[in-house]
């Protein structure tokens, strides 16, 4: 498809005698359509050129030789150069593209570019509850769209399947074992357990010894402690993953903290061997003052045991090894920004620059519920399996009282209940906190997952009401020469370019904005223009485009792991 910045780009920069890549990042594009498609300011050739910036703009308008098929109009205004696309070129462009291809806006740019995701990595045995939401979405959107671009991804979940606690786990499961069903409902019996030793742990000395023995026999692999451990985690993996099979997310790699608990000796090692291992209070430290962030980064206890920080640490080496990354990406709570400030630093000792340089978190903001914590009233936290069973429950309910006749009501449920948590989670800057409103979240009217799937049904309608679906080579684009229409056509030509943003920044609600503006445009298009109408050429115009717009919805949603009913 044409790229009509880089065309204009190419252009000025023959002229200018600058890269036209350089050119090409500041053209912009402007709010308002009457100042053009885009735009580039001259403000900064002023001094360089020794003229006034008006007069560089006329100048560049009167040398510039730019094909009338790609760009029709040319206008100056003060200090800027308006450029208009030609209107027919994007209609044929968009139309043939979309329907051409499968995928439409993927892209083979990250060809080669491996990019490793760690996101989601719950807690074994602790429930999986609604603060492991964001990493869980945010890296499920993440994943596909760098995939979607051509990269090559490798999704992981850093399980918190290790550390001290288990030790603690094993001993509660010695002592009260036979106590508890953990067949049924295993997470709450777990924790559970936890609360139960953890108590005992603080009143009797003796056994706090026995839960760090545990985890010394753990260590050494005990082969009754390593079976128990076993079982905790196997138990947590079962809830984890109907988790996932809901909300259709998949790791190429389950390997957490525990599988790294070999590999820490490497870290240490190569620390000392590079004299950055310092001697505090019988810990092992390595100093970050220098580099200006004033806690040390502890790597190993007075105890000998190594902590979260080892194992990531460790895990850096073993990415960089074998995923030989381009860029290594956390999607983990702005709680965390200290430790990834510090094993960064750490890890300019212990891998390549190149991948150091690549290591970067993704930070992101609270939620909560409106009522307050993300406590339900019980103080227990709110988990995401409860979440998403009461959102389908609502949207079920909805969708009972809009359309009491559709036959598929489950499933609409279903993918409206979860489209709403997942949008709602996406639609916010990543770095914000967030309130989860059911209200809000699954409002059709709003901007919403919902109201996404609404639009998407909406094309879907008007297809089927149309009875026909025109063939690509009798579409006459001339008839899409109104506002609305060429909006639309102007919003969908913009779809790679905004996946493009999401991976510059990693903020997956660009793409959120994006799909709301697209079902905001057609909702226009829709109404400003029949659809159905007199005019063959104009109907088969329309509905194709109508057509097209259903295919983007879809594919956009689907990168955000949102799922389009055919009805609701
Ligand atoms: N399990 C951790 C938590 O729940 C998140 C782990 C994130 N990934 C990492 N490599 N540290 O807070």
């Amino acid at each position: 498809m044409i790229n009509f910045k880089a065309e204009i780009a190419k252009e000025i920069s023959k002229i200018l005698e600058i890269e036209a890549q350089e050119i090409q990042k500041s053209i912009e594009t402007p709010k308002d359509q009457t100042q053009g498609d885009y735009a580039y300011a001259c403000f900064r050739l002023a001094k360089e050129l020794k003229k006034a910036p008006q007069i560089i703009a006329e100048e560049i308008k009167q040398k510039i030789e730019i094909n009338p098929e790609i760009i029709e109009k040319i206008e100056v205004v003060g200090a800027y150069i308006n450029f208009f696309i030609n209107k027919q070129t994007l209609a044929k462009e968009v139309i043939e593209e979309v329907s051409n291809k499968e995928n439409y806006g993927a892209s083979e740019i990250g060809k080669g570019k491996n990019i490793v995701l760690d996101y989601s990595a719950p807690n074994i045995a602790k429930p999986f509850h609604i603060g492991h939401l964001r990493t869980t979405l945010i890296g499920n959107a993440l994943y596909k769209i760098y995939k979607y671009l051509g990269y090559n991804t490798i999704g992981v979940n850093h399980l918190g399947d290790y550390g001290t606690q288990f030790g603690k786990m094993i001993e509660a499961y010695k002592m009260w074992g036979a106590e508890y069903n953990l067949e049924k409902d295993p997470i709450n019996q777990m924790v559970d357990m936890y609360v139960r030793i953890n108590a005992l742990c603080k009143e009797d000395e003796q056994v706090l010894e026995r839960c760090r023995n545990n985890f010394k026999l753990l260590e050494d692999g005990d082969a009754e402690c390593v079976k128990l451990w076993n079982e905790f985690k196997d138990l947590s993996m079962v809830e984890f993953k109907r988790i996932y099979d809901i909300l259709d997310i998949h790791f190429d790699s389950y390997n957490g903290e525990a599988f790294y608990a070999d590999k820490t000796q490497e870290v240490i090692e190569t620390l000392e061997k590079k004299g950055k291992l310092i001697e505090s209070e019988g810990a092992k430290i390595v100093d970050l003052e220098d580099a200006g962030i004033s806690t040390p980064c502890i790597i190993q206890k007075a105890n000998g045991s190594t902590i979260y920080a080892t194992r990531d640490l460790a895990a850096i080496m073993y990415r960089a090894k074998n995923y030989d990354f381009d860029k290594c990406l956390y999607v983990v709570a702005y709680e965390q920004n200290l430790h990834f400030k510090q094993i960064f630093e750490v890890a300019k000792y212990l891998v390549d620059e190149k991948y150091q340089k690549g290591l970067k978190h993704v930070a992101f903001g609270m939620v909560s519920l409106p009522t307050g914590k993300m406590s339900t009233r019980e103080g227990n936290v709110v988990k995401i399996e409860d979440l998403l069973t009461e959102t389908i429950a609502k949207a079920k309910e909805i969708i009972e009282e809009k359309n009491p006749n559709l036959e598929t009501k489950e499933d609409v449920a279903q993918k409206v209940g979860i489209g709403a948590i997942i949008f709602n989670t996406l639609s916010t800057v990543n770095i914000k906190d967030q309130v989860f409103d059911w209200n809000a979240a699954l409002n059709f009217q709003g901007e919403t997952g919902p109201y996404i799937q609404y639009s998407y049904v909406r094309t879907n309608s008007v297809l089927e009401k149309a009875g026909y679906l025109p063939n690509l080579n009798e579409i006459k684009t001339e008839e899409l020469n109104d506002e609305y229409s060429y909006n639309l056509l102007k919003t969908i030509y913009n779809f790679q370019d905004v996946l493009m943003q999401v991976t510059e920044k990693e903020e997956p609600s660009i793409l959120s904005k994006y799909l709301i503006e697209l079902s905001k445009t057609f909702s226009s298009f829709y109404n400003e223009n029949k659809i159905i109408c007199e005019n063959k050429d104009t109907q088969n115009a329309r509905i194709y485009l109508t057509y097209i717009t259903g295919k983007v919805l879809k594919q956009g949603a689907s990168l955000l792991g949102i799922k389009m009913p055919d009805k609701m």
